[in-house]
């Protein structure tokens, strides 16, 4: 089992170019499963969620090339779902049980075929995760879904699935990319209210355009969704990982340095920019050859003032970016307050940090953290995605050695960190296996 083995203390210095983004690149491959035609999808991040994704179209019956690009850190996917009614259109327990976004394929598959079976996800570290949210919109679209050994089994008895127009009860990300996908196929318009506005669903809207959906109310928490007969082929360039992104300006923020991002969109992660500007780092926005250039910069001897943050649904503070946060609020003079809304046990990181040296006081969704206390490096252990990336950060700033196991979590969403943070100065290596 891979580990990833640091010597804190080294300021980080450099350029760093920010992958695809994972949370969009899933909802854009289960798309590929509306067309028979060829889609291309480009800039996807090398991690272990998209492998497994593209493993799951393969399951059911779609072609898929994979190319990785010169320095291994994003792929190329050339799919094609050109038929897959032999397929017996069923994605199964154990690919789904790995990456719970796979419950992306029940929309499509409703939306082209009129059947599906698909595994339940079931819970995860961070919470419940239950898909209620997905499965009731779809039988208000027409779709009938029953519960049987662990598996959605559903069908449309019309065959085609109905436009609808339907209030979300809670905000929901893949509910809303779910939704989104079936009703671009579906007969008649349909219209989804309170819907999520992350920049990853405007991305999977965007790609449905560009295969002939017709989608009103871009960005905004009400979409109109016209139905058509059949979407064509595309091909389409995957946004920015606004996750990886701020991972990196919190490396910064708690190890200090220089460093400047390229191929980033700063709107997407506005919320932690200001956060950050408002604790002592500073930012430089420019245009770059390939996009937007971000530089953050936090001298060593900068002291970091105490902040609050709530994580909240799009343009909130981001979940995921919540134990990244905590990280650099660890060396803030001060008492900051975080407050976790979206998931019910996304916390799990603080008993890692705190074994470095943090001082922590967790109560329900509420985390103190007093600071700044000096972290010594040990052995953690990852327990997350979002709490490996954390890890990560806390050992940049540690004095000593620390050693995170587990690495295989980080390994889901994060293409090459190691590499990434090498070339920045930071004195990380891989031991083990390798990654994806
Ligand atoms: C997406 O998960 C992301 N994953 C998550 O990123 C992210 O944390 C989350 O959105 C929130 O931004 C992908 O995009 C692949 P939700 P998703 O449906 O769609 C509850 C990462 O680290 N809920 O917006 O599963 C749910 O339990 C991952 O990259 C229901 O109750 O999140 C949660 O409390 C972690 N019923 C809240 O809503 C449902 O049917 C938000 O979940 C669906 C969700």
């Amino acid at each position: 089992m891979d580990r990833l083995v640091l010597e804190g203390g080294v300021p980080l210095k450099g350029h760093v170019t920010v992958s695809g983004a994972k949370n969009a690149a899933l909802p854009c491959l289960a798309a590929t499963l509306l067309s028979a035609e060829t889609v291309t999808l480009r800039h996807l991040p090398a991690v272990s969620d998209i492998r497994t994704m593209v493993k799951v179209l393969q399951a059911l019956g779609c072609e898929a090339q994979i190319e990785k690009d010169e320095d291994g850190f994003e792929l190329t996917a050339v799919l094609g779902a050109h038929d897959l009614e032999g397929s017996g259109l069923r994605a199964p327990y154990d690919l789904v049980k790995t990456m719970r976004a796979s419950i992306l394929v029940l929309g499509p598959l409703l939306a082209r075929y009129g059947r599906a079976s698909v595994s339940l996800p079931g819970g995860c570290a961070i919470g419940a995760r239950p898909v209620n949210l997905h499965l009731e919109a779809l039988e208000r679209m027409g779709a009938v879904i029953a519960i049987d050994k662990g598996y959605v089994e559903a069908h449309v008895p019309g065959g085609k699935l109905h436009g609808i127009d339907h209030t979300f009860e809670k905000v929901s990300v893949g509910a809303t990319e779910n939704l989104l996908m079936a009703a671009a196929l579906a007969e008649g318009t349909t219209v989804l209210r309170n819907a999520a506005v992350e920049p990853e669903i405007g991305d999977l809207a965007a790609m449905l355009m560009e295969m002939g959906a017709r989608i009103d109310g871009l960005d905004t928490p009400t979409l109109t969704i016209h139905g058509v007969e059949a979407l064509h082929g595309c091909d389409h360039a995957v946004i920015p990982d606004r996750i990886e992104a701020g991972t990196f300006l919190c490396a910064v923020a708690a190890a200090g340095g220089d460093v400047v991002l390229d191929r980033i969109v700063p709107d997407h992660v506005r919320s932690l920019i200001d956060l950050l500007e408002r604790a002592g780092c500073a930012f430089t926005e420019r245009q770059g050859q390939n996009g937007m250039q971000l530089r953050v910069q936090r001298e060593p001897g900068q002291r970091l003032r105490a902040r609050d943050v709530a994580t909240a649904p799009y343009p909130g503070f981001p979940t995921d970016l919540q134990a990244q946060v905590m990280a650099v609020l660890t060396q803030a003079s001060g008492i900051s307050v975080i407050k976790e809304t979206i998931f019910e046990n996304r916390f799990q990181h603080a008993m890692e940090l705190e074994r470095l040296g943090a001082n922590l006081r967790i109560d329900g969704g509420t985390a103190l953290v007093a600071g700044p206390s000096p972290l010594t490096g040990c052995t953690v252990m990852a327990t997350d995605l979002r709490a490996s990336a954390t890890l990560v950060i806390a050992g940049l700033v540690a004095q000593g050695q620390t050693i995170v196991d587990r690495i295989y979590h980080l390994d889901r969403g994060y293409a090459g960190l190691e590499r990434k943070l090498q070339a920045l100065g930071a004195r990380i290596q891989r031991q083990g296996g390798g990654s994806v």
